[in-house]
């Protein structure tokens, strides 16, 4: 028999439990309660404003703590290790470029604007007391496939071998436009040159004891419905947002398949630990 609903802010007097009455009312009278709320807001805001503005600080303060992911606080010295860090002339790549020369690595700043990249590493310098590392900026312009050739011909002639490649460099939500390579500019600079520089630094990376690659992803790589590789050059349809996450999301299918090869080259133990995980989900 159907449960007749008691009108109003009553709750039903045969309800066994505090939390059934409360379950029930929640249930009868949202309606109530979303006014009620409101009219909290409203009065908060009137009466003594620094209230919903520590709220909404705080609650800006959780995203972005949730947002930035993961730390990594080791204090383990790098001296000696020789590390590439792409768009390294500000932002992430150049904070990443701090820490590991703060911790004694020989750090190679390679980033398209050369002016640009020295200021960042003279800042750097500058910020921090000798460090026993060092910090060289190299010209990389990932919109040019010949920039990454060049770039890796030079490195390949003055490095005996890389420690860690950080493929940080990208760009983010940009129109339309085509490099002179002919490919849409976000899918070549966040995918297609970060992919040829690994490929071409490979041997370099196989020469140091433990040769690392990192690939700088996002978690905008959960919005999209997956690479449509019929229009990876977005030339069919183009909507900056998705073709940035695709391009992200290109970043982390390479890295899983590259450690995935590089492992059954190298061993086990070379692989990702992302991989290592992957691997063993799948047996
Ligand atoms: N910021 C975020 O919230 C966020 C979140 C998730 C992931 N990420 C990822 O983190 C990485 C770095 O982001 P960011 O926020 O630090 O960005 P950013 O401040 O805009 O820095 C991007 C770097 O990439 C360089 N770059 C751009 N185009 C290049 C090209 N054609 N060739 C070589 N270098 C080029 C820039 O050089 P110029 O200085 O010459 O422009 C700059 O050094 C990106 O891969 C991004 O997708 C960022």
């Amino acid at each position: 028999m159907p449960h007749e609903r008691t009108p109003g802010w009553v709750a039903e007097p045969q309800l066994g439990s505090w939390a059934e009455d409360m379950g029930k009312f929640v249930e009868q009278d949202l309606t109530k309660i979303a006014a009620v709320y409101c009219l909290v807001v409203i009065l908060l805001l009137f009466s003594w404003p620094p209230v919903p503005a520590v709220l909404l600080g705080t609650a800006l303060l959780v995203l972005r703590r949730y947002l930035a992911g993961g730390r990594y606080f080791s204090e383990a010295r790098l001296d000696g290790r020789t590390v590439l860090v792409t768009g390294a002339s500000g932002g992430i790549g150049q904070e990443t470029a701090r820490q590991l020369y703060r911790r004694g690595a020989r750090v190679v700043l390679a980033c398209r604007d050369v002016s640009k990249g020295r200021v960042a590493a003279n800042g750097i310098r500058l910020g921090l007391p000798p460090t026993g590392g060092s910090l060289s900026v190299k010209r990389l312009d990932l919109t040019s496939l010949n920039s990454v050739r060049e770039f890796v011909k030079d490195f390949n002639h003055t490095e005996q071998s890389l420690d860690v490649l950080i493929n940080n460099a990208g760009v983010m939500w940009r129109p339309f436009e085509k490099t002179e390579d002919g490919f849409e500019l976000a899918f070549q600079v966040n995918h297609l040159a970060p992919f040829l520089l690994t490929i071409l630094l490979l041997d370099k990376l196989k020469a140091a004891p433990q040769g690392r690659i990192i690939n700088v992803s996002s978690m905008a790589n959960y919005f999209t419905n997956g690479i449509n590789f019929a229009n990876l050059n977005g030339e069919e349809t183009f909507n900056s947002s998705s073709q940035y996450s695709n391009t992200k999301l290109m970043n982390i299918a390479f890295a899983s398949e590259l450690s995935r090869r590089l492992a059954l080259l190298g061993g086990r133990d070379r692989m990702g630990r992302g991989a290592q995980r992957r691997e063993e989900r799948n047996t």
